[in-house]
C-alpha cells in the first residue's frame, strides 16, 4: 500500500443524532493527520450496488464544526436490504454480496470505516471476511446494545429526547389526575426506557429484559395515587413482554414488522384494573433526530479520530469502544455476540428499585 491512501466511510442501519460528528471527524483527522482521501458512500452498502457506485469525495470544506452539530446522516443510510438476502421485486430474495465487494473495489479503497449497529456490523463483517476489505467499525444506534461499549453514538440524544417528553408530560398529568404512559423505542433492550425513566421521575418502567405482570404494575399505580400524588408516569421500552412472552409488533403495508403499539394495549389495560384514566404518548422517530446532544458530538467525535487511527495502524477487524472513560479498539464481533442487554445486576436497575420505581415484576 502507498502512504497516500483513500479510505470509505458509510453510515448504516437506522440513523440516529452524532452520525455527522463521526463523519467529520474522520474526513478532519485523516486529512489533517495522514493527508488521505476520503470518500463518502451513500446509502450504506447500498451505494455500492449502483452502477455507477454512489459516493462522494468529503473534504474540509465539508466537514465543518457546523457539520459536526447537524442531525441524520450526510451520507444517507438504510437499515433495508441485506445484500446477502437482498429483496428483489419479484419479492424473493437474492445475494448479491459479490456486486457490494465488487463495489468497493471499484473505489480503489485502502480501508473502510463502517458507522453502525449490531446488525449492520454482524453484516459487514460478514462481506468484510469474504471480500478481504479491511474494516473498522464505530457503533452508533439510541438503542445502546452494541456489545463492548458503554456509549454508542446516538444513545445519549434519545435518552434527552425521552426525558424531556417526561418533563412535559408530568404538569399535564398532574393537572387532569391522569395515567401518562410514554413509549420509547430501543428495540430488544431498555436502555432508553430505563435512563429516561429515573432522569424523568417516572413511577413506572417496563423493559423487554424484565417481563411484566399487568397486577404488579397496576397495583403499584393504586398505590402511588392513594398515598402518593395523584397522577402517575409509565415508561414504556416498545418491545417489552409480559410473563407469557407476548409482544407487541407492527406490520407494514411495504412488507416487515417493527415494534409498537404497547403504549396504547397498556393504557387500556391499566383504566380497566385501576379506573384511572389513561392517555398514551409514542415517543417514535424523534428520538432519532434533531441536534446531537454534546455528548454524543463529543464520543463521535473521539470515535472518528480513533477510527482513522487504527486504519493508519493497519488494524482491522476492530470496533471501536468507550470503556471506562476511554476509547478502546475490541475485536468486531463482540459488536453483535452478545449484544449488550441491561443484566439483573445492572447499576440503574438498583438505582430504579431504590427509588421506588415498579419494574413491572414486583
Ligand atoms: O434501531 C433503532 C430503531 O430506532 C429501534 O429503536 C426501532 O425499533 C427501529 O429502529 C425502528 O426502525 P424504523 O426506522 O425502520 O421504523
Amino acid at each position: 500500500m502507498s502512504s497516500t491512501k483513500t479510505i470509505g466511510v458509510l453510515t448504516s442501519g437506522g440513523d440516529c443524532a452524532g452520525l455527522n460528528a463521526v463523519i467529520r471527524a474522520v474526513v478532519t483527522r485523516a486529512i489533517l493527520g495522514y493527508g488521505w482521501r476520503v470518500l463518502g458512500i451513500h446509502q450504506g452498502t447500498q451505494g455500492l450496488l449502483k452502477r455507477p457506485v454512489e459516493f462522494t469525495p468529503l473534504d474540509l470544506q465539508t466537514a465543518t464544526s457546523s457539520m459536526a452539530r447537524s442531525a441524520g446522516t450526510i451520507l444517507g443510510t438504510t437499515n433495508r436490504g441485506d445484500p446477502f438476502a437482498f429483496p428483489m421485486p419479484d419479492g424473493t430474495k437474492k445475494d448479491r454480496s459479490e456486486e457490494v465487494i465488487e463495489g468497493y473495489r471499484m473505489l480503489g479503497l485502502d480501508g473502510l470505516i463502517a458507522i453502525g449497529g449490531d446488525g449492520s456490523m454482524a453484516i459487514l463483517r460478514h462481506l468484510a471476511q469474504q471480500g478481504n476489505i479491511p474494516l473498522v467499525g464505530v457503533p452508533k444506534t439510541i438503542d445502546n446494545d452494541v456489545g463492548a461499549t458503554e456509549n454508542s453514538v446516538g444513545y445519549h440524544t434519545a435518552v434527552m429526547v425521552a426525558t424531556e417528553a417526561i418533563d412535559r408530560l408530568q404538569p399535564t398529568a398532574a393537572s387532569h389526575d391522569r395515567v401518562m404512559i410514554l413509549e420509547v423505542m430501543g428495540r430488544d433492550c431498555g436502555h432508553i426506557a430505563l435512563a429516561a425513566g429515573i432522569a424523568g421521575g417516572a413511577d413506572v418502567i417496563l423493559i423487554p429484559e424484565i417481563p411484566y405482570d399487568l397486577d404488579a404494575v397496576a397495583a403499584h399505580i393504586k398505590k402511588v395515587r392513594h398515598h402518593g400524588h395523584n397522577f402517575a408516569i409509565v415508561v414504556v421500552a416498545e418491545a417489552v413482554r409480559d410473563k407469557s412472552g407476548e409482544r407487541v409488533q407492527l406490520s407494514h403495508a411495504l412488507g416487515g414488522t417493527t415494534y409498537g403499539g404497547i403504549g396504547h394495549v397498556l393504557g387500556e389495560a391499566i383504566t380497566r384494573r385501576t379506573g384511572a384514566e389513561t392517555r398514551v404518548t409514542v415517543l417514535g422517530h424523534v428520538q432519532r433526530g434533531g441536534q446531537p446532544t454534546w455528548d454524543d458530538r463529543l464520543v463521535g467525535s473521539a470515535f472518528g479520530v480513533y477510527a482513522v487511527d487504527l486504519i493508519a495502524q493497519g488494524k482491522f477487524d476492530r470496533l471501536v469502544a468507550w470503556q471506562n472513560r476511554r476509547v478502546v479498539d475490541v475485536p468486531l464481533v463482540a459488536a453483535f455476540e452478545p449484544t449488550q442487554a441491561i443484566g439483573a445486576d445492572d447499576a440503574l436497575v438498583s438505582t430504579a428499585r431504590g427509588l421506588g420505581i415498579c419494574l413491572g415484576d414486583r
